[in-house]
């Protein structure tokens, strides 16, 4: 099943805050970069994914980081204003409705339009219909943290609901379409094994089941201390790896029980936050998705 969650074209990768999203996402576009051509796209205004990859902040532009693969930092808003532009293609006209406050309002208050309009450009690039994005075969979306990763999801349902006609209700119909679609969109829940980061990752995967009607394809543990084993040592970071540890053992052992599809395990990397730390989390998750031990 994780084999072929390299095969979808938009990979979803939510959950709690901090836990290692926008690593992990960085780490699954390259994986499926050896194959095929991504764009990882990032929604969330503190711009930090470039720097994973070493790479000069996107401000809104594709950014190439590798052959195959590039980077979008997208505020939803964006998405939005370049729709009314290009329906309307009159530059005076366009420019009067999105400085209008009734646009703005709408724009900002409806509910599920922001979330829509992000995965509606996920779409378009798929399509290779985005203006000036690179070709790409998938898009692997940092989603915001976990409630939000889920509206992301069920915004194409709720908004389909309100806006049925025009270019937004058909886009909403098509995007509805891709995210239930199992075969083309996969979901990746990331936690770190400490109570509080499982427990919500159990919450966010009962809500999808109830509110989606579907199961994440993954979790990801990620940030996993080595096992102390035979090791010994004395002294105070010598008992705080043994503390961790038995904290990670504790909730892998829960996750064990609770959480019944596929799971890949990461160890924490002493490589700072860059080109390293991704290129060790692609490897131990290319690994752990073909069956061997990270
Ligand atoms: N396996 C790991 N080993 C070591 N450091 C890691 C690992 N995974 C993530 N990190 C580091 O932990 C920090 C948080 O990771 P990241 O920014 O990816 O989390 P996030 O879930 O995207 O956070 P936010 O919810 O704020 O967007 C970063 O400094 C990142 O470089
Ligand atoms: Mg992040």
């Amino acid at each position: 099943m994780s084999r072929s969650l390299l095969d979808r074209q938009l990979i979803v990768v939510t959950g709690k805050g901090g836990v290692g999203k926008s690593a992990i996402a960085a780490a699954i576009g390259s994986v499926i970069a050896s194959r095929r051509r991504v764009l990882v796209l990032e929604v969330d205004p503190r711009e930090n994914v470039h720097q994973l990859f070493g790479a000069p902040p996107s401000g809104g532009e594709f950014v190439e980081l590798a052959p195959r693969l590039h980077l979008q930092n997208l505020r939803p808003g964006q998405v939005l204003d370049q729709l009314v532009r290009e329906k309307l293609k009159l530059e005076r006209l366009a420019r009067r409705v999105l400085e209008s406050p009734i646009y703005r309002h709408f724009a900002a208050g409806a509910p599920g339009l922001e979330e829509m309009a992000v995965l509606g450009h996920a779409l378009r690039v798929l399509r290779g219909e985005a203006p000036k994005a690179p070709g790409a075969d998938v898009v692997v979306l940092d989603a915001p943290a976990t409630g939000h990763g889920v509206s992301m999801l069920a915004a194409p349902t709720l908004v389909s609901e309100v806006i049925e006609k025009g270019p937004i209700g058909s886009m909403t119909r098509e995007v509805a379409d891709l995210v239930g679609d199992p075969a083309r969109t996969g979901i990746v829940v990331v936690t770190l094994a400490e109570e509080m980061p499982v427990t919500e990752a159990l919450e966010l995967r009962e809500t999808l089941s109830e509110r989606l009607k579907r199961e994440p394809d993954l979790l990801v543990v990620n940030g996993l201390y080595p096992p102390v084993a035979r090791a010994t040592g004395r002294g105070e970071l010598f008992e705080l790896w043994k503390r961790r540890r038995a904290v990670n053992e504790r909730e892998l052992g829960r996750l064990d029980r609770e959480w019944p599809e596929a799971r890949a395990e990461l160890p924490l990397l002493p490589l700072g936050r860059g080109v390293e730390l991704v290129a060790g989390l692609s490897d131990a998750l290319r690994q752990s998705l073909e069956g061997g031990a990270p």
